[in-house]
């Protein structure tokens, strides 16, 4: 198996591939099933250069598009909401219905004589769900069976639309990172005993293991039995002492504590929380973490104001708003925030060469599965 070399982290000719190329065929996570409770709701994404929406139709099934326009390429739809019984273009206002189809343009007699209307529908994507989790890709063709399959029989059992769980504020960390360093990092069982000594306080790598499903990852901790847990010992302590109650759907099942679904996307699942987590790469050092998370029974959830570099203005975690060093922030993500952009500054310097990597499922070999897999969507 190949890494990918130096300039995957830092060239922009690599950079710009990844966005054409992997992302042209790669799912992106959306939104959950209850995001979208009556027609004409839409949550509208960006996966590489492909502005996408997934609508609500009257039938209760969801539809994704190419959300531009098919007159001059303007992007349809922002961020989430509405769009009623039509899409709107808000340049020259061509019309559309929500099944995609071209309704109508203004002036058409005089100015489109002779358009073909029922070549102007706006352009297919693929929507799939899973476990209420719907995810979209920008190919019309793309095989979301294909690339959910290797996980689904070891899936967690988390039911978002449970009594008992409910949704938090969500989060959005801007890094000085590009996205593949954070994946690295998450996928990395090494580090977690050494960067992660104040908070996580391990799994050593030969007391946690990756499994490789297909591109994609499960992670478990493992006791001294060789037992599977979704949690290190320390943390399983902490949430037992502190929150003693347990989502009712994760009693006496076995589950990953970490999904990582390839590209861009990790789930991380315990008995306590649920999480999904996906990357924006913004450009070769920058990306942007964006996180819905679901808390158990008794647990504050809206309490942001406590997570390190979060600017209740904008609602953005950056290392920048920072007041104390991150080792002693006391949260594992703020010190893995803190590596991965010293990680990216030292991948700029010319002078870098890889290193080896630490051998072992529990250790660095998800880094190389990653990029055995990143380079193959490439080719
Ligand atoms: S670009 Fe959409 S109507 Fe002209
Ligand atoms: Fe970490």
């Amino acid at each position: 198996m190949n890494r990918i070399p130096r300039e995957a982290y830092v060239d922009q000719d690599w950079f710009d591939q990844e966005q054409s190329a992997l992302f042209a065929n790669s799912w992106a996570f959306v939104g959950v099933r209850s995001d979208f409770a009556d027609a004409g709701d839409y949550h509208a994404v960006q996966q590489g250069r492909f502005p996408i929406v997934v609508i609500r139709l009257t039938d209760g099934s969801l539809a994704a598009y190419h959300n531009i326009c098919r007159h001059r390429g303007t992007v349809l739809l922002e961020g989430t909401g509405n769009t009623g019984k039509a899409i709107i273009c808000p340049y020259h206002r061509w019309t559309y219905d929500i099944g995609g189809k071209f309704r109508c343009a203004p002036n058409m007699s005089s100015c489109f004589s002779d358009l073909d209307r029922s070549a102007m529908a706006l352009k297919s994507a693929s929507v799939g769900i899973f476990n209420n989790l719907i995810f979209v890709n920008s190919d019309p063709e793309a095989d979301f069976q294909n690339w959910i399959a290797p996980i689904t029989d070891k899936a967690w059992p988390h039911d978002l639309n449970a009594e008992d769980v409910k949704e938090a504020a969500p989060l959005l960390y801007d890094m000085k990172c590009g996205w593949k360093v954070f994946v690295e990092n998450a996928i990395d069982g090494y580090h977690l005993s050494y960067l992660h000594e104040n908070t996580l306080g391990g799994p050593k790598p030969d007391e946690n293991i990756w499994e490789r499903h297909g591109d994609q990852l499960i992670w478990y901790a493992l006791d001294e039995a060789g037992l599977r847990h979704s949690m290190p010992a320390k943390s399983r302590k902490e949430f037992s002492d502190y929150w003693t109650k347990q989502i009712a759907a994760t009693k006496d099942k076995e589950f990953g504590g970490v999904y990582y679904l390839f590209p861009n996307i990790l789930i991380t699942a315990t008995p306590y929380t649920f999480s999904i987590s996906w990357l924006e790469p913004v450009s070769t050092g920058c990306c942007h973490l964006h996180v819905r998370h679901w808390t158990g029974p008794g647990q504050n959830r809206n309490d942001r104001k406590h997570i390190p570099g979060f600017d209740p203005k904008t609602g953005i975690i950056s290392s920048g708003n920072w007041t104390k060093p991150a080792l002693e922030s006391g949260d594992f993500q703020t010190e893995d925030v803190w590596i991965c952009e010293k990680n990216q500054r030292g991948l700029e310097s010319p002078a870098y060469d890889h290193g080896p990597l630490a051998e072992g499922p529990g250790a660095e070999d998800p880094i190389l599965w990653f990029h055995d897999a990143l380079v193959k969507a490439m080719a």
